[in-house]
């Protein structure tokens, strides 16, 4: 198979990467996409940077042996722990990354105040340290850890009273403070933007990276020589966890029924 045919591989500590997957889907219809959930291995943000790196291996290489020509790490945890390890042991495999979108938040925000909310392991990170500080110097940035959240849209329970209560608790002080600008810095939260926007006033902006993670894996690419020009192939799901929950998921998150495969 010509080489700029071949799948691209997604992946994310569970479901939240399908965020990303849908962005990538409506940039760049012809790529053919393959998508790994360790839903088995979830939540990321609160497990060690080594105990990630090792699943991030196991993944890479299962995408690789499937043919991926290129790999996105739709989980801002994982980029934080193993992104620069994974380009080191493949340095022939383009890679996009993620992380909060501190940037366009710092730019967009008028009241000087931006709320992060993403997993503690993020936070944690010296990446997202690095972050702050080459672009929120301007700004005060209030980060917010959400313990619990991940496993509620893993369960696909995007509307739920319990969902709701967990996110209020996590997104008021963050608005108390008079934050005008969200960032949300995991996956999984785009998600729950529905619910988000029943909890904050209109003059709070949510913002998230999935728009542009697709974008920089067009120009990657592209750079490559890499862009698929025929039409894509169906995508290809796999989970480490409960096979059956994802598929009961799937209709939920990005509106389509798939079959999904024990990883
Ligand atoms: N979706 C992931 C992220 O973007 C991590 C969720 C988790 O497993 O804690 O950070």
């Amino acid at each position: 198979m010509n080489q700029s045919q071949a799948p691209v591989g997604v992946f994310d500590s569970g479901v939240g990467g399908l965020s990303v997957l849908r962005e990538i889907r409506q940039l760049l219809p012809n790529e053919s996409l393959l998508y790994v959930a360790d839903s088995g291995h979830v939540p990321y943000g609160e497990k060690s940077a080594e105990y990630i790196r090792e699943r991030c291996v196991l993944l890479t290489e299962h995408l690789l042996a499937q043919g991926a020509k290129a790999l996105v790490l739709a989980c801002n945890t994982a980029t934080a722990a193993a992104a620069a390890e994974l380009r080191e042991r493949y340095p022939q495999l383009p890679i996009v990354g993620m992380e909060p979108a501190v940037k366009p938040a710092a730019a967009a925000t008028r009241s000087g105040v931006v709320g992060v909310l993403a997993t503690t392991g993020t936070l944690k990170s010296a990446k997202f340290a690095a972050l702050l500080d080459r672009f929120a110097s301007d700004v005060r940035v209030i980060t917010q850890p959400c313990p619990g959240l991940v496993e509620c849209i893993e369960a696909g329970a995007l509307q739920a009273p319990a969902t709701r209560e967990l996110l209020q608790g996590y997104v008021e002080p963050l608005l108390a403070e008079g934050c005008d600008t969200l960032i949300l810095g995991c996956t999984h939260y785009p998600f729950l933007k529905p619910l988000l926007h029943s909890l904050v006033p209109d003059s709070v902006s949510l913002i998230d990276t999935g728009a542009a993670v697709a974008r920089q894996l067009q120009r990657l690419l592209g750079q490559h020589e890499l862009l698929a020009t025929q039409p894509a192939q169906p995508t290809r799901y796999w989970s480490s966890g409960d096979i059956q929950r994802m598929q009961a998921v799937l209709p939920l998150l990005l509106g389509e029924q798939a079959q999904v495969h024990v990883f």
